[in-house]
């Protein structure tokens, strides 16, 4: 099926509310262990998690990275708000872990990191070298690269199958979120292109994940 975008940004407050209470955790432990699995030698010292809510995925970077500086950056004061709410309760990750309201691109967020992360930004993005440029610009030598996202499904009748499946009981607003996310997202052969216009093609790998992600990984050169 098209493509269909959906809005950028989560700036909502019950859409952010939504989101953060809901249960991702099994996916979200399972990206910090597919990333032990890939960089066994670890991120190094400066990881920054690109759209990153309320912090889902950057607050288990922060405990498995124990020697990392960890940042996130989402474009949504609603989801930041959430994150700045959930470290204030954390005191030991304080000197390690920060956020920033940031919407990409943005030329003025400096770079030089050891690894970036992302995990479901790549869909909301209407120009998906948003995030390619992103990579460009603030990776560090050698930097480590991890993004995962969903995968557009071949049908709209594929579509709601995996939001039945997955999103059956969680709430409207999440249902409706979840089934515009899939519309939105990209097939892996898309993000090969993409990766082939920016120049990052040699460099990273695309793989369908699952019945519903697609990952993308690699060591810049
Ligand atoms: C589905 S959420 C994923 C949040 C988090 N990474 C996680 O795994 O739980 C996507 C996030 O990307 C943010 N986002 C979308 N477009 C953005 C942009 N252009 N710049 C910064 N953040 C953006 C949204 O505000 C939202 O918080």
């Amino acid at each position: 099926m098209q493509r269909t975008p959906e809005p950028e940004l989560m700036e909502g407050e019950e859409q952010a509310l939504a989101y953060a209470a809901a249960d991702f955790s099994a996916g979200d432990q399972s990206l910090i262990e597919r990333l032990v699995e890939l960089f066994p030698q670890g991120l190094g010292d400066g990881l920054l998690d690109l759209g990153c809510g309320p912090g889902n995925i950057t607050f288990l970077l922060a405990r498995q990275f124990s020697g990392s500086q960890v940042v996130g950056v989402d474009g949504a004061a609603a989801m930041l708000h959430l994150a700045e709410q959930a470290l204030a309760a954390e005191p030991a990750l304080q000197q390690r872990l920060s956020f920033e309201q940031r919407c990409l691109p943005d030329p003025g967020l400096a770079g030089g990191y050891s690894a970036l992360v992302s995990n479901s930004l790549l869909h909301h993005l209407h120009d998906p070298q948003v995030l390619w440029q992103a990579v460009l610009q603030l990776a560090g030598p050698d930097a480590r690269v991890y993004v995962k996202d969903l995968r557009r499904p071949a049908s709209p009748a594929a579509a709601i199958d995996l939001q039945r499946r997955y999103q059956g009981d969680a709430p409207p607003v999440l249902q409706r979120d979840y089934l515009a996310s899939l519309h939105a997202a990209f097939t892996p052969e898309e993000v090969m292109l993409q990766l082939q216009e920016a120049g990052l093609a040699g460099q990273l790998q695309v793989a369908a994940l699952e019945d519903r992600y697609l990952e993308v990984w690699g060591q810049l050169l």
